[in-house]
């Protein structure tokens, strides 16, 4: 019954475990498990996604936040973060670019900037959705209210990301100012779903103070709440948070959670993440080789890149967008897959 093994076997069946079996086959990680689930995931992904890998363009509009957040880079209360915000025009010609390249999907991720108004947002979405009707666009903006994230759906957003970061309570608290609530988190969540959007959640792995019960919860959540896609990746501390001293998270066990997430949901979008990829040299190669689907490399101007620093050492920093095109596409040949054109919607399964 707590054989992990057995537990694999259960996973890959029902797609669902109880959280002590969770939290179990966390604990018991080994080379073994990880090589056993590791074969299960990629086998499952080839099943619904063959050897396609989905790329988005990653345009990073604002690094303002009006937040705290202990572990981020770009935290209202870190007076050397450079700020930095893309003009309209800018962001269209990041777009173009990316068309160009063939992305056909643009991220727009920024802090949460109360300059972007809602205004400002659906005049920008409809441009986009006029000039590239073949794209889809992504919003990662954090928080905002139901009557907001409802107005830039209608204007054409197609998608939001927005990372719960911990399903566990507690923990969410330790990461976070007081002014910010998880409550809130996931009743925005919620809404996003409600309203229509492809929803991303997602969780660091190895922040501070999380163990594998909070592991063993978030991958609950993402079990019950379906999301179309869930971003994660280690923990990287930034050298201008509170978090300075903190340990950072693991390649190895994020790829592990990677496995253990295709076979809760075999059309899950998981992206190989830059903080995987700041690692280690071949971070999002193990990322796809242990059952992810997406990359999604950078498309902001290079002069704005450094100044979107949420952890230290970011890679990426000084390419121009053409040039991490075509080094995630060798990257991806070198493995045995393929970058694809494609918007990259989730199969249904
Ligand atoms: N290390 C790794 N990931 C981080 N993020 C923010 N700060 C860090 C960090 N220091 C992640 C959060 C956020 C996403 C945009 O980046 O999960 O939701
Ligand atoms: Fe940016 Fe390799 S993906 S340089």
């Amino acid at each position: 019954m707590s054989d992990p093994v057995f537990l694999i076997q259960k996973l890959e069946q029902t797609h669902s475990l109880r959280p002590e079996e969770y939290e179990l086959l966390l604990r018991a990680r080994n080379e073994t498990l990880t090589a056993l689930l590791q074969e299960r995931a990629v086998a499952v992904r080839k099943a619904v996604y063959g050897n396609a890998v989905f790329t988005r363009g990653l345009i990073e509009i604002s690094s303002f936040c009006k937040n705290n957040c202990l572990y981020c880079g770009i935290r209202r209360d870190n007076p050397k973060a450079e700020r930095y915000r893309l003009s309209p025009e800018e962001i269209l010609s990041c777009c173009r670019e990316g068309w160009a390249l063939g992305f056909r999907t643009f991220v727009l991720q920024g802090g949460e900037d109360p300059f972007f108004s809602d205004e400002l947002l659906t005049s920008l979405l409809r441009q986009i959705k006029q000039n590239y009707p073949d794209c889809a666009v992504t919003l990662s903006l954090g928080e905002r209210s139901r009557a907001s994230y409802e107005r830039l759906f209608e204007a054409g957003a197609d998608r939001y990301l927005l990372r719960h970061e911990t399903a566990c309570k507690s923990h969410y608290e330790r990461l976070h100012p007081a002014e910010l609530s998880w409550d809130h988190r996931m009743q925005c969540l919620r809404e996003l779903k409600e309203i229509g959007y492809q929803v991303g959640c997602g969780f660091m792995v190895g922040s501070p103070g999380q163990t594998e019960r909070e592991l063993a919860m978030d991958l609950k959540f993402v079990e019950s709440f379906r999301p179309a896609m869930c971003g994660i990746g280690p923990f990287i501390p930034h050298r201008d948070t509170p978090f300075a001293d903190c340990p950072g998270g693991s390649v190895a066990l994020s790829c592990y959670l990677l496995s253990i997430l295709r076979l809760i949901q075999p059309n899950l979008l998981l992206p190989a993440t830059t903080a995987l990829g700041t690692l280690d040299p071949l971070g999002r190669e193990k990322g796809i080789q242990a059952g992810a689907n997406v990359v999604m490399p950078n498309l902001s101007p290079v002069s704005v890149r450094k100044k979107y620093a949420l952890y230290d050492n970011k890679i990426c920093t000084g390419e121009e967008s053409a040039q991490c095109r075509s080094c995630l596409s060798q990257r991806m040949d070198s493995i045995g897959y393929q970058l694809v054109t494609d918007r990259g919607d989730p199969k249904v399964f």
